[in-house]
């Protein structure tokens, strides 16, 4: 598994953190920025992190800001990006097993950098579970789903 990864300016640290831990768990990544503490627009970091892991350079991407809340609106804009905000372990492993998230997002001002790694942790270890979720997956992905 090959996972992209970014923040602006207000979830720089929190970034760093978990960086440091994929490199721990020998998970490979590349570190698409921000590289600093200077004020930047989190959609050029969501947007590109999203448009990577959509054109299948990688298979997951993570997503740090202050909120998290900012970078799922903006991947979320890319098609065949399913990206959620997730601060608790629980919505961490649903995500994965019934929407087959692709993105996890989360916000340095919302969770400490124990917890987030444990989370971001879960996230990349659950498969989906396919079988019934599959099919409401598709229907996210297909243009006409909201008209059935
Ligand atoms: C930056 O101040 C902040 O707005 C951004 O990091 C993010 O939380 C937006 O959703």
């Amino acid at each position: 598994m090959k996972v992209a990864i970014a923040s602006d300016h207000a979830g720089f640290h929190l970034k760093q953190h978990l960086t440091a831990a994929l490199q721990a768990w020998g998970v490979a990544f590349e570190d698409l920025g921000t590289f600093d503490e200077q004020s930047v627009d989190y959609p050029d970091y969501g947007r590109k992190v999203a448009e990577a892991v959509a054109a299948g350079q990688f298979d997951r991407g993570v997503l740090v800001c202050g909120t998290g809340l900012g970078m799922a609106i903006t991947a979320n804009k890319t098609p065949g990006i399913r990206a959620v905000t997730a601060h608790d372990v629980f919505s961490a492993r649903m995500s994965r097993a019934h929407n087959d998230a692709n993105v996890l997002t989360m916000g340095e001002r919302v969770i400490g950098p124990g917890l987030a790694e444990e989370v971001l942790r879960v996230w990349l270890d659950t498969p989906f579970e396919g079988g019934r979720h599959q099919r409401r997956v598709d229907k996210i992905e297909s243009a006409g789903a909201l008209e059935s």
